[in-house]
């Protein structure tokens, strides 16, 4: 053996024998994860495979290696973390340094329907469903986590983002969300609920603030996250850009360390939202797990070489970087990142066309139909007009963000012309113009804002198509330019002089039906009392437009409900009616508190143009019979509320029954209405079905700040059921002793 030989030989081949038994013990380990390998085993191996790590590999888990991805260890068969943008799709593959498209010919996705849209159709098993074809599709790009859902709450009507979140209301949120995160992690990738949190504005979003009290953090804020935790075992959070009560959210101790981890018992990572770090040792020691960014210098990133100097120096102990490194471990095992029975996913299928186009077709809600124009009649009908440059638009990738390459989208005027063939003549024109104002919003931003002028000749040859037709269906409402990542709306109103087109269409042809496609609310009061057949169709993904004709055509009954109060004026909604949106001085003050949504509505007695929940049905529904099983309970109790739902119609329908809850003897304000349980029944015509909601007792409490815990006062409490939030078909008062 020559000298080299005798000098490394055997360490070398100790080191690959090692090597080996640990990249067998990482795959391994993951292997069984879903099967029979447990929490704990999962844990321990996370530990044995952490102390064979060098400092500098545990610091290269920590940050962005590319716009996409972290750096795995190559010599343990580790491989990147990598990740891609959703809520609604799979995000284009862009370069690794840049955000310029790759331009693949394989990187086109199932688009779904807006995260909105996915909360009006108030179907747990569909938000199941999205989430389990959107972790197919993530698997089957190669990605290991899932940059959604999207779940800050929508408290202004104008923030930029609502087409990506939920809902106003805390419940539905963390209903909708826990599903969606269960079936999108059953597919062996992570999910990353974001913007953790209070990101409920785009404008200044990168430092705004949030001076948000307890109360309100607690009951509003706060609930999807703890859900998707401790119901949904979420593997990834994403801080948010801005500050919450004066620290940035990527380095938030009361936030990441003191209620995330220590109180909730968080195990996965805390992601920062690209370039939302600011710190080394503030973010290192309150929290943040990884950091992600824009910059091009991923060395120069706060967790790469001055992390490294900062642990040197002492500033960070290795502990910490220990527990960060842990956590980017057990997220790699836990969705088996090398394992060779992780699910390899598929992409585009039939199936989950098919889940777009139930979401779609389950989310739009008809607004109106007081003359019964809806559904079409396809016997009598021979000519259709369709209006709006909505007829045609297609929604994936717009605006400022993520957006999805879509494999297909059938806009409405395709759909409706795939349904009707030859039948009925379909005549379609403009209507109006999408046109845009260049606005400068500072920091060397530009954005387009919509005019709001009407083009008379559009409408001239709109009104001369109705005259001449036996309907027409004008689709206005907004598009991906205006509701976008990265600003908010200037105002509520509808863009493009569409509310000129539409008045002038009715009065010439009363057999209108108007469809708003757009994902947050408008002003619609303009138009309201002129129409009298409206629907709302969201950016409804790659299957929009057969939904939509279904819809119209009646061959789905629509059962969509509002998951966010649509006011009259943008005025009514609280964060404006106190001012308080978009803030002074770089900090927005929530002074309406736990009053979001239709809890401020109702507290303060304004009427909405539609009501948070409301949603009709080309059938219609009674309720009677509403009890519960005990009048008085006990704070460990669970209250079993029954109610009788019958479809008194001539079409099979689905109904959802929500539960209300009002504390009649508060000592505190607490709002006149909090959802707390809603069940969607389907019914044929004539049949009726008791509904049945399980209400915890404990979830009737409220926030007490002043001992920082949920409180159940004794007293009388009203259980309501009702259609929307503003018709309630009955109540049940209960006792709680
Ligand atoms: C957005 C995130 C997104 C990230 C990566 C940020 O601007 O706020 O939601 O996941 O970019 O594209």
């Amino acid at each position: 053996m020559s000298n080299w030989n005798s000098k490394y030989f055997i360490p070398v081949i100790s080191f690959l024998i090692f090597s080996l038994f640990v990249g067998y013990s990482f795959i391994s380990a993951g292997t069984t994860q879903n099967s029979s390998f447990t929490q704990f085993q999962i844990e321990a191996k996370v530990d044995s495979i952490l102390n064979l790590l060098t400092l500098k590999e545990k610091i290269a888990l920590l940050h962005g290696n590319s716009k996409f991805s972290s750096t795995g260890v190559k010599r343990l068969g580790i491989s990147e973390l990598k990740s891609a943008d959703g809520p609604t799709g799979v995000r284009e593959e862009v370069e690794r340094d840049s955000w310029e498209p790759l331009n693949l010919e394989t990187d086109s996705a199932t688009f779904f329907p807006a995260g909105p849209a996915l909360a009006a159709t108030w179907n747990r098993d569909l938000a199941f469903r999205f989430g389990e074809a959107l972790g197919e599709e993530t698997r089957a790009r190669g990605k290991d986590i899932l940059l959604g859902p999207s779940v800050n709450i929508i408290r202004t009507p104008i923030s930029g983002r609502n087409f990506e979140f939920f809902t106003e209301d805390p419940y539905l949120n963390a209903e909708i969300a826990v599903r969606y995160i269960q079936g999108l992690q059953s597919k062996d990738a992570a999910a990353c609920i974001k913007h953790y949190i209070a990101n409920n504005q785009e404008w200044m979003r990168w430092q705004i603030d949030v001076q948000v009290d307890e109360r309100a953090l607690r009951e509003i804020y706060l609930p999807v996250y703890k859900a998707a935790v401790q119901k949904a075992d979420v593997l990834a959070f994403m801080g948010a850009y801005n500050k919450v009560r004066g620290w940035y959210c990527c380095e938030n101790d009361y936030l990441l360390n003191k209620v995330l981890k220590e109180e909730w018992g968080f195990k996965g990572v805390v992601i920062s939202d690209w370039g939302a770090t600011h710190s080394t040792v503030d973010a290192a020691l309150n929290g943040l797990d990884i950091e992600m960014g824009t910059r091009e210098k991923y060395e120069n990133y706060f967790f790469a070489d001055p992390l490294m100097k900062a642990v040197k120096k002492g500033d960070v102990p290795v502990s910490i970087v220990n527990d960060k490194a842990r956590r980017v471990l057990y997220v790699m095992l836990s969705c088996k990142t090398t394992d060779s029975n992780r699910c390899s996913g598929s992409i585009g299928t039939p199936e989950h066309f098919q889940t777009a186009y139930d979401v779609a077709s389950e989310g739009i809600v008809l607004l109106k139909n007081s003359e019964k124009i809806l559904p079409l009649d396809r016997k009598i009908i021979k000519r259709l007009a369709i209006f709006g440059e909505n007829g045609t638009h297609c929604h994936a990738q717009e605006g400022f963000g993520a957006g999805v390459k879509a494999l297909k989208e059938i806009p409405p005027l395709q759909g409706l012309e795939n349904k009707v063939g030859d039948e009925i003549e379909i005549r379609y024109a403009q209507g109006y113009e999408e046109k845009y104002n260049l606005i400068d919003i500072g920091r060397r931003w530009k954005i387009r804002v919509p005019d709001s002028t009407a083009n008379r000749d559009l409408i001239r040859e709109a009104v001369e198509i109705a005259k001449n037709c036996d309907a027409a269906v004008i689709f206005g409402g907004s598009n991906r330019s205006i509701e976008s990542e990265g600003f908010d709306r200037k105002d509520m109103k509808l863009p493009f002089g569409q509310s000129e087109l539409i008045k002038a269409v009715v009065e010439v042809n009363p057999n209108t039906v108007v469809v708003m496609i757009a994902s947050a609310p408008y002003d619609l009061a303009g138009i309201e009392p002129v129409v009298s057949a409206l629907l709302w169709g969201w950016f409804n993904g790659s299957e929009a437009g057969t939904a939509m004709a279904d819809v119209i055509f009646g061959d789905v009954n629509p059962s969509g409900k509002l998951p966010f109060t649509m006011p009259v004026k943008l005025k009514d909604s609280p964060a404006h009616a106190l001012n308080t949106y978009p803030g002074e001085n770089m900090t927005a003050i929530y002074k309406e508190g736990i009053l979001v949504g239709y809890r401020w509505f109702d507290t303060k007695e304004i009427e909405p143009l539609y009501p948070f929940g409301h949603g009709l049905s080309y059938t219609r529904f009674t309720y009677s019979s509403i009890q519960t099983d005990q009048n008085i309970y006990s704070v460990d109790d669970t209250i079993r509320l029954s109610v009788t739902v019958k479809n008194i119609g001539d079409r099979a329908g689905a109904e959802t029954v929500q539960i209300y809850m009002h504390d009649a003897d508060a000592s505190v304000v607490r709002p006149v209405k909090e959802l707390k349980g809603f069940e969607k029944v389907f019914l044929q015509p004539g049949e009726e079905k008791e509904v049945c909601v399980l209400l915890p007792v404990r979830d009737l409490a409220f926030f007490d700040d002043q001992v920082m815990t949920w409180v159940v006062e004794p007293g009388a409490f009203e259980l309501m059921a009702g259609a929307s939030s503003r018709d309630i078909r009955g109540s049940v008062f209960i006792n709680v002793q």
